[in-house]
C-alpha cells in the first residue's frame, strides 16, 4: 500500500485492526518465543502486544510508519518515551520498548540491532501480494537466526479488498522455505467485511522454527 493509505488510515481513526488488549494468540502461544528474547514486531501500530511481551520479560523492538501511532501506544501505556532521531527513522524508548517510526523497507540491521525472536501479527497480511515477497525477505534478512510466531488469515481474496488481504498456507510455506513451520491453531474468521460479503475465512497462527 502506498505510505499515504495509512496516513489516512491513522488520521481518520479507521484502525478496526487495533485489538485494544493483547492478541489472544500471542497469548496462548507467547511461551513459543525464547524467554527473555529481543522481539521484533513489524508494522507495530500500536498494539498492546508490545506491551504485552515486554511484561513477559522481553525486550520489543517495533517498527511503524505512522509516527502518530507510536505516539499513542506510549502515552496510552502512560510510558514516557525519549525521542531521538535515528537516520530517516525516529526512535522513542521506555523500558524495554522500542518502536522506530519510518518505513519497515528502510530498516537496517545497524538500526534494528540483534533480534532473538519475531512477531508478526496484521503485518503481513497487511500487504499487497507484490510486498509480500519483500517484506519477508528483508525479515529474514535482519533476522536471519530468529524464530517467529506467526498470525495470518485467509479467505476468498475476491469477496473482499485488501487489507486485510489472504495469505493461505501454500503462501506462508514458500515466504518461509526452508524454516519448519508448525500450525499451532486454524480457526474461523471473525472479519464483519468479509461476513456481511456472505464469506468466510480462516485465522491461522504459526510458529515458525529458528534454521
Ligand atoms: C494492519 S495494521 C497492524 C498493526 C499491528 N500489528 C496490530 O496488530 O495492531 C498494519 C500497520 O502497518 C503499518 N505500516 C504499513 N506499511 C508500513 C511500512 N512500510 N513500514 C512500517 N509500518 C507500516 C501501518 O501504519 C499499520 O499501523
Amino acid at each position: 500500500m502506498d505510505p499515504s493509505f495509512w496516513h489516512a488510515r491513522w488520521q481518520a481513526n479507521q484502525i478496526g485492526f487495533h485489538e485494544g488488549r493483547p492478541n489472544t494468540y500471542l497469548e496462548r502461544f507467547a511461551d513459543r518465543l525464547p524467554a527473555g528474547a529481543r522481539v521484533l514486531v513489524p508494522l507495530c501500530g500500536k498494539a498492546n502486544d508490545l506491551a504485552y511481551l515486554a511484561s513477559r520479560g522481553h525486550t520489543v523492538i517495533g517498527v511503524e510508519l505512522v509516527e502518530a501511532a507510536v505516539a499513542a501506544f506510549f502515552a496510552e501505556h502512560d510510558l514516557a518515551p525519549t525521542r531521538a532521531p535515528l537516520g530517516d527513522h525516529v526512535a522513542y524508548q521506555a523500558g524495554e520498548i522500542t518502536v522506530l517510526a519510518g518505513d519497515w523497507f528502510a530498516t537496517t540491521a545497524a538500526l534494528i540491532g540483534a533480534v532473538d525472536a519475531i512477531y508478526d501479527r496484521a503485518a503481513l497480511i497487511a500487504l499487497p501480494p507484490a510486498l509480500r515477497g519483500r517484506y519477508v525477505a528483508h525479515l529474514r534478512a535482519l533476522a536471519p537466526r530468529a524464530p517467529a510466531l506467526l498470525i495470518t488469515i485467509a479467505y476468498p481474496q475476491e469477496m473482499m479488498e485488501g487489507p486485510p488481504f489472504s495469505v493461505d498456507d501454500a503462501e506462508v510455506r514458500a515466504l518461509w522455505a526452508g524454516r519448519t513451520i508448525t500450525e499451532l491453531a486454524d480457526e474461523p474468521l471473525v472479519q464483519p467485511r468479509l461476513a456481511a460479503a456472505g464469506a468466510t475465512g480462516r485465522e491461522r497462527c504459526y510458529a515458525i522454527a529458528a534454521p
